[in-house]
């Protein structure tokens, strides 16, 4: 797999992965070139055997907070949210084809990201994680507190599956964000995970 910036001829492709990875709340053409036109680096696409299979946006921020995904990224388009000197590479949208294979696309992507952000001067890289596997550990329990789901499992890893993959990728838990995004599997929360330079 080959990991490049987005072209404007990529647009349309990664509007397709978007739509596959995300359905109805997938990145429309326009969003996902005002991304590249405010933060160019920050936009992605991931190539295997000369298809793209992957697509990620990212921006750049001095502050994290626990408020929703739309405020910390301006509802995606980061227009409002990307701070040119900020030292914090924040995670805006990632998406894949399923069934990449390999290391799959989020390791693909965590490295070219660690590699220019981190390489370059930023204090950390952040994503904020949904929950997908919330709703289903909540459902028949009278304590479903957040922060018990957040907290590691007997395995050591945490419970939820999109944070497991973070954890492997080098991430940690920073806290907790109830109302990060309206994904219903998350019970519509979130949680905020760094990792920084080794
Ligand atoms: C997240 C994503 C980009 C990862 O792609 P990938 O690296 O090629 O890897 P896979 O899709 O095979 O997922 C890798 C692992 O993460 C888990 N995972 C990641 N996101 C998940 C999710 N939303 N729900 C359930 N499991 C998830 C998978 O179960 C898999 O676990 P396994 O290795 O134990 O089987 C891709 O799954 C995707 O596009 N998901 C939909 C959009 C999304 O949730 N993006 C992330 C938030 S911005």
């Amino acid at each position: 797999m080959k990991v490049r910036p987005l072209e404007p001829q990529d647009v349309c492709l990664a509007a397709e992965v978007e739509q596959v990875a995300w359905g109805d709340a997938a990145a429309s053409m326009e969003t996902i070139a005002g991304r590249a036109r405010v933060f160019a680096p920050g936009s992605i696409v991931v190539e295997q055997d000369g298809r793209v299979v992957g697509y990620a946006a990212a921006q750049l921020t001095d502050h994290l907070s626990t408020l929703s995904w739309a405020d910390q990224t301006d509802e995606g388009r980061i227009a409002r949210t990307h701070i040119p000197d900020g030292k914090l590479a924040y995670g805006v949208s990632m998406s894949a084809r399923p069934g990449v294979g390999g290391a799959g696309v989020a390791a693909e992507v965590v490295g070219y990201y660690a590699k220019l952000f981190l390489g370059g001067g930023c204090r950390a890289l952040c994503v904020g994680s949904r929950l997908p596997g919330y709703r289903r550990w909540a459902q028949d329990r009278t304590d479903a507190a957040l922060g018990t789901y957040l907290s590691r499992g007997e395995s050591g890893e945490p419970r939820d599956p999109e944070m497991r993959l973070y954890a492997r990728l080098g991430f940690r838990l920073l806290w907790e964000m109830p109302g990060y995004y309206p994904d219903p599997e998350s019970g519509g929360h979130g949680a905020m995970m760094v990792r920084t330079a080794a």
